[in-house]
């Protein structure tokens, strides 16, 4: 008998605090219409001084398995893909493993920049597809305003904080269609961020804030997004009118919209969390995902693409019948 994943519970969190773009034209000099015309951002999420991620996690995962109506200790794996981990060891995973006191499981982190969630999601299918996981958590959590010079307009006018999760279970019918995941560690200088505690003498001067050359990543994006719409429905001999629903990583509504084109799909289709949220990177997907099934938008049965890009350059999808 073949093995698949299906989706059977979502959760997500959100930090209370609202920075609009207003609040950010005080810091630097930029303005609402700017940022809103550019990225389609109007405000996102800052994480209190107590949150983590780890602690954000703990609650967008306690939702999901509320959801999925399982205990943490019939988990059988948790993987989290974060950017901005509490620890550089032991990883977020293991954290969120001892808050929700998952105890017979194994817990690791991923990073693949906002690309996080997907790869977290192909890696989990591998896990059930080949039998040795019968229920996996993933989860994305990143609070991305520690990682911002929120002097620099170019950058901290993009990003915001929270968690988003998903309880995969194995079954006898898909669930995930298919997954696809690439990396290309060609363009580090377009977008990264220092590490300064490892750094080498010759970066030992580099804070540890995202650098990104805006408009050369916004290029590269949409033509590998594009790409992946592609092979996506080449590999489940698929075609665009098959897909109910599009949930972008939320980079950019232009880069959004892009994709959207490509598929022929209205922005009704297209869930659409930007511009409360900004780019939460690795979280940005699951939020979107969870959103748009409590809602009432994504239905059973029907196909959903999820799609990300990130620094490394990373990118991926996944198609799921939901
Ligand atoms: C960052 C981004 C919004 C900038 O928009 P853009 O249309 O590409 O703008 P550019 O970088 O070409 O800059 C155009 C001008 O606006 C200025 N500008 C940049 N940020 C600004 C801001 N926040 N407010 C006002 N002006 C700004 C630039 O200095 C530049 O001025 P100049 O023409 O006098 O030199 C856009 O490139 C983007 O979203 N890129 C993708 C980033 C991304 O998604 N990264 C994460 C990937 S996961």
């Amino acid at each position: 008998m073949r093995h698949y994943s299906r989706v059977i519970g979502t959760g997500g969190y959100l930090p209370t605090t609202i920075c609009t773009n207003d609040d950010i034209s005080q810091r630097v000099e930029t303005s609402d219409s700017w940022i809103f015309e550019r990225t389609g951002i109007k405000s996102r999420r800052i994480a209190g001084g107590d949150e983590s991620a780890a602690s954000m996690a703990e609650i967008a995962a306690t939702q999901a398995m509320d959801a999925a109506e399982i205990l943490a200790d019939e988990l059988d794996l948790i993987i989290v893909a974060t950017g901005t981990p509490d620890r550089v060891y032991p990883s977020t995973a293991c954290l969120l493993q001892q808050r929700l006191g998952a105890k017979n499981c194994v817990a690791f982190d991923i990073q693949a920049a906002c690309s996080g969630s997907i790869f977290a999601l192909s890696i989990a299918d591998q896990y059930i597809k080949s039998g040795a996981a019968k229920k996996v958590l993933v989860v994305g959590s990143e609070v991305c305003s520690r990682l911002v010079d929120w002097t620099d307009r170019e950058t901290c006018i993009l990003f915001g904080d929270g968690a988003g999760a998903i309880v995969l279970e194995v079954a006898e019918q898909a669930g995930i269609l298919s997954t696809h995941i690439h990396s290309d560690g060609g363009c580090e200088d377009l977008l990264y961020c220092p590490n300064p505690q490892a750094a080498t003498a010759a970066n030992k001067d580099e804070l540890g804030f995202i650098k990104m050359r805006g408009n050369e990543v916004f290029k590269v994006a949409v033509n590998t997004l594009g790409r992946i719409v592609d092979e996506t429905l080449a590999a489940n001999e698929m075609d665009k009118s098959d897909i109910d629903w599009l949930v972008p990583h939320q980079a950019n509504i232009r880069i959004i919209a892009a994709t959207a084109k490509k598929l022929r799909m209205s922005m009704d289709q297209v869930v659409v969390t930007l511009e409360n949220q900004g780019n939460t990177s690795s979280a940005s997907i699951l939020l979107a995902f969870n959103e748009a099934v409590r809602d009432g938008r994504i239905q059973r049965g029907q196909v959903v693409l999820l799609e990300a890009f990130g620094a490394g350059f990373t990118w991926g999808s996944a198609l799921i019948r939901y």
